[in-house]
């Protein structure tokens, strides 16, 4: 695992962005798992940044880690409203190749099941990028979940719902279910990038990048993952014991860096 600690939520954002271009570039029709929350906001205003330079997203296949039950799609707080409002319609991803879960599916089962063959026939997720709760969680997999679960309905926690009713003006506007891929589901990424920033993270990443592997924490499965890079904020880092690079370069996570003129250099080649 590589964890890489910046001094603030905007330089996490542009480092994150830089590892997902770096990824693109080498992959153009690369397939990305993507996550909701206040913490990818400024990832994604990157990418629609570098999408008006020229970053070309095409050729993306697209998986959201999660959607509430019961909310339509037209919904404020859906996941699916949050994904095209934040960065599906700023860039040129196809919508055919956009999976978001039905949070109002008739069949539950059937739905989670269709979700894993899609991944599956998309040849498995690429990049996956996490988000961390507060209490530990990846996705909507809350403290407990099985290490090995997929996709499927998850009771959200009082604490998630807590930290989620600022969105919906109040806890019990809170639903109270979600879909969300599984632990197993996840890390069968080829690649995880988790993203968190400020203090209210500091005991989680503590507890996910040097605590004992543990369902209780369903983030420290990341200890586990062969490709996974945690990009934090000197704040959300600030209970680490270990020493910790400053860059993706440090860490030799990409390179060579990704400059803006290669950015637009990748659009052209891409519209060629
Ligand atoms: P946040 O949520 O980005 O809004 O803090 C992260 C999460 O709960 O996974």
């Amino acid at each position: 695992m590589f964890v890489i600690i910046k001094d603030d939520y905007e330089a996490v954002s542009l480092e994150a962005a830089k590892l997902v271009t770096d990824r693109l570039r080498r992959k153009p029709n690369l397939v990305l798992g993507l996550a909701t929350g206040s913490t990818p906001l400024g990832l994604y205003r990157e990418l629609i940044r570098r999408h008006q330079l020229g970053l070309d997203f095409s050729k993306i296949t697209t998986f959201n880690l999660d959607e509430y039950v019961g909310l339509p799609r037209t919904h404020e707080q859906s996941y699916y409203r949050f994904m095209w409002d934040n960065l599906f319609s700023h860039i040129n991803a196809n919508p055919r190749y956009v999976h978001i879960l039905d949070g109002m599916t008739t069949d539950i089962n059937a739905h989670c099941e269709w979700y894993e063959d899609e991944i599956r026939k998309a040849g498995g997720l690429d990049l996956q990028l996490l988000g961390i709760g507060a209490n530990g969680h990846i996705a909507f997999n809350e403290p407990g979940s099985s290490l090995g679960s997929r996709t499927r309905v998850k009771t959200l926690t009082p604490t998630t719902r807590e930290d989620n009713a600022r969105f919906f003006g109040g806890i019990d506007k809170v639903p109270r279910y979600a879909l969300t891929m599984g632990v197993g589901t996840v890390m069968e990424a080829k690649e995880l990038l988790l993203i968190a920033s400020g203090e209210g993270k500091a005991e989680a990443i503590r507890a996910a990048v040097e605590g004992p592997l543990t369902a209780m924490v369903p983030a420290s499965i990341i200890q586990m993952h062969r490709k996974a890079t945690v990009i934090i904020d000197k704040a959300a880092a600030s209970k680490l014991q270990g020493e910790y690079a400053e860059t993706l370069e440090d860490a030799m996570l990409i390179h060579p860096p990704t400059s803006e003129a290669e950015i637009a250099a990748q659009g052209d080649q891409a519209n060629s």
